[in-house]
Order: structure tokens, then sequence, then C-alpha cells
């Protein structure tokens, strides 16, 4: 079989072996007995790869006489995992927001500072300012971050023109962020980020030139997002915008219930959308429509708690009722300054509630799931081997400890792209 695949797909000559894993944790165990069930450590504690997947999973003893040309290296009995993915976050923007921090001492809430012109449009004054190369190199720094604390999968989002022609610049740009790599980008369109002044009491108005150029993103965009919050787009308003997005076959992502609860998730829920995200405020009938609808549910513990606005996303129920749940970074410039995920795993386990291992399958098989890559997030045999080799031998420390990056080395398709 070794000779076979050396000879006929030419396999000997860059097939690796990962060798001495403590812990292997594959996420590949059955959902269907709960979110936390999906977690399982293989009896195994090495992986053989070639062309960019995983070909066998076993013992090192095994797979080194299987395949005898194979190069071995040791992960020292460290934890290995699949890479994370990250299914929401907006890293592609100009400047930063230092000031609100000041702002939000003296008890100015985040809708304030968006109504008084600062906020998500003080990002977009700099974005529109910002030429394609300062907005790139911002964000491959942002990415390069991402990618040494873990995740090898990054939806990035649009949203910091928010002019038809602007958005559609920022969508071209998360392209070529693509193209360069490492890292697997999923593009989503969320050119409804907020109202601009020039359309100020017009939010219809808004949202239908926005829609003018839903037709130039099939192919394009992977999703569309709209920011349906009281006072920044209504409930009405967003459906009205989701459903022309839909029947132009577009998939539907959607911000809802941030910081009230007015139905939103209900709504994600009856447009069939892929995942509706932040729920920090969504209550029993939009959980149970979650459930019912098989949406995602794309929780961000890090900006609930950045914001600290009050509510946390009752993730306990959900999970209880069935809902499959992604945790996400929402890398930002207002309500969640980061690129890094893995620092977000301590606030879902202990604000959420959450179990290492229910945290554990929402950063990646789930997070998958949420950007519509569900081969990745996971590690076995035939899929992509995108993983990360983390100095613990216990899955548990990085839901428990803060403030540290545990990653020792990732690789995305079999390629050793951060670390050592
Ligand atoms: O998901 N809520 C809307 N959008 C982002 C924040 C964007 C910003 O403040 O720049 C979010 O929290
Ligand atoms: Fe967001």
């Amino acid at each position: 079989m070794a000779t076979q695949m050396r000879n006929d797909r030419g396999e000997g000559r860059d097939a690796w072996i990962l060798a001495g894993i403590g812990q292997l944790a594959t996420m590949d165990g059955d959902v269907n007995h709960g979110q936390g069930a999906g977690f399982r450590i293989a009896a195994a504690d090495s992986l053989l790869i070639a062309d960019g997947t995983i070909r066998a999973i076993g013992r090192a003893a095994d797979l080194t006489a299987r395949f005898p040309d194979a190069t071995v290296r040791d992960a020292g009995g460290r934890l290995v995992t699949p890479g994370l993915v990250d299914a929401h976050t907006h890293l592609l923007y100009a400047g930063h927001r230092a000031y609100e921090v000041g702002l939000r001492a003296v008890g100015k809430t985040y809708l304030e500072i968006l109504g008084e012109g600062g906020g998500i449009l003080a990002t977009v004054r700099a974005t529109r300012a910002a030429d394609d190369g300062e907005i790139l190199a911002a964000t491959r720094a942002r990415l390069r971050h991402a990618l040494a604390t873990g995740t090898t999968t990054v939806e990035i989002k649009t949203g910091y023109d928010l002019t038809p022609e602007g958005e559609l610049r920022l969508l071209r740009l998360i392209h070529q962020l693509r193209q360069e790599g490492p890292q697997r980008v999923v593009a989503t369109f969320l050119g409804a980020h907020a109202l601009p002044p020039e359309y100020a009491g017009n939010p219809r108005g808004f949202l239908q030139a926005i829609a003018a150029v839903h037709d130039a993103l099939r192919g394009a965009a992977d999703f569309v997002d709209i920011f349906c919050e009281p006072g920044v787009f209504e409930l009405e308003e967003a459906r009205v915008y989701l459903e022309d997005a839909k029947a132009r076959g577009l998939k539907l992502k959607v911000h809802v219930d941030e910081l009230h609860d007015a139905g939103g998730a209900a709504l994600a829920a009856a447009l069939g959308a892929a995942t509706a995200d932040h729920l920090a405020h969504t209550g029993a009938e939009g959980i149970r429509a979650l459930a019912k609808a098989g949406t995602v549910a794309v929780l961000l513990p890090g900006t609930a708690g950045y914001l600290h606005q009050g509510a946390m996303a009752n993730a306990r129920a959900m999970l209880a009722a069935g809902v499959p749940v992604a945790i996400a970074s929402d890398g930002n410039p207002g309500s969640s300054p980061t690129s890094s995920l893995s620092q977000v795993m301590p606030w879902a386990a202990s604000w959420l509630r959450m179990t290492p291992e229910e945290v554990w399958v929402a950063v990646t098989r789930v997070g998958a799931r949420a950007v519509g890559r569900e081969g990745l997030g996971r590690l076995t045999v035939g899929g992509p081997a995108d993983f990360v080799i983390w100095d613990t031998d216990d899955y548990r420390m990085p839901c428990y400890e803060y403030g540290h990056n545990f990653v020792r080395a990732v690789y995305i398709a079999g390629r050793r792209v951060a670390g050592s």
C-alpha cells in the first residue's frame, strides 16, 4: 500500500509524520450527543500528512513502518488540535479608536458614540481616506497575529466604507488577502454596517443603494450581513434587505440582538440565515427559532465583556436546545479590538459557562460550519492538514489561562506557517 501510494501518487517525497502527540483532539465525535461530545481525543499519537491532507491517523510505530520514507517530526507530547476557525471578524480597516476608551470610562455607550458620529463612522472616515496599501498592510499585521495565536481560517467582513463602490473595493481587498494566504479567508459583504451621514434620516434609501450591488456579489462574497439593531437598522429594514440578497442566491449572516432583544434571532431563523451572530440579548423564543431552523449561533463573548453593557448570550439555553454554538473574536476597532480567537476562549468558558470541550468544538468544527467550510475544523483522514501544536499537554489550559499564547506551531495544508 505504502509503495503503491509513493509510486502512483508521488507521496513518498513530501509525506511526513507528526509523531509524539500528547493529546490529539480531532473534534470528530458525535455532536448528536451534545456539542461537547464532538470533542474527542484520539487513541493515536501520530498523523501522516501528504499533499496538504491527513492521510492516516495512528500509532507512530505503525505509521513509520507503513511509510518508511516519510520524514518524522516530534510534537514532544504536546496537544494538537485543528486550526481555529474565526467565523466573525471585521479585521479590514484603517486607523484605531483608542480615544473611545476614555469616552466609555465616563459612561458613554457604544450606540451613543456612534450616534455622535464616532464609533463605526470614525473608522469609516479613516478607511475611506486610506489607500489600498495602507489598509492591506494594517490588515496583514492583524492576520499575522491571528495566525500566531492559532487561527487558520478567518471570515472577514467589509463594512467600513458604506458606499456601494467603496464596499466593493473592500471586498476586492479581502480577495487579495485570500490570494496571498497563508490563512483561508472567507469574505462577507457588510455594506449595511451603519447609516452613513450622506443618508441621515433615510435608512431605506441607503439600503436600496447598497442592495443595488447584490448582483455583483455572486461568486465574490460568501455571505451578506447586516447590523440589525434598534437605532442602527430596524428589524423590518433588515428583513427587506436580506430578502433581496437571498432572492439573488446569496447566503446570509446577521448581527442581531447585540444590545437589545429586538426579535433578530427569529428573523435570522425565518430567513434561513446560515448564522445569527451576537445574540447577547436573545430570549427563549429566539432560541427556539434558531434550534428549529438549524441556524448556527455565533457568540462573541469578548465583545459583550469589552463593552460591558450587561447581558451575555445564554449559551447554556442554546446548547440545551440543540443550537450549534460557534465562538468568534468579532475582531474590530470598536467593540472587540483583538485579532486573536484563542484569547477569547477563556471568556467563552467563564462568561458563557461552556465546558472546555464545548469551547473547543465551538472554535473549530462549528466555526467551520458557520463559514460554510464543513471540511475544516476537524482532523480526519482525507481532510485538510490544518492544525496547531499547543505548548501544553492538557487541552483545558487554553480555556483556563488568559493572556497567554499557548501556540507552539501552526500548519495549514500540511505546511508550517507560524511557530517552530
Ligand atoms: O460586531 N456591531 C456591529 N459591528 C461590530 C462593531 C464594529 C465597530 O464598532 O467598529 C460588532 O460589534
Ligand atoms: Fe461584528
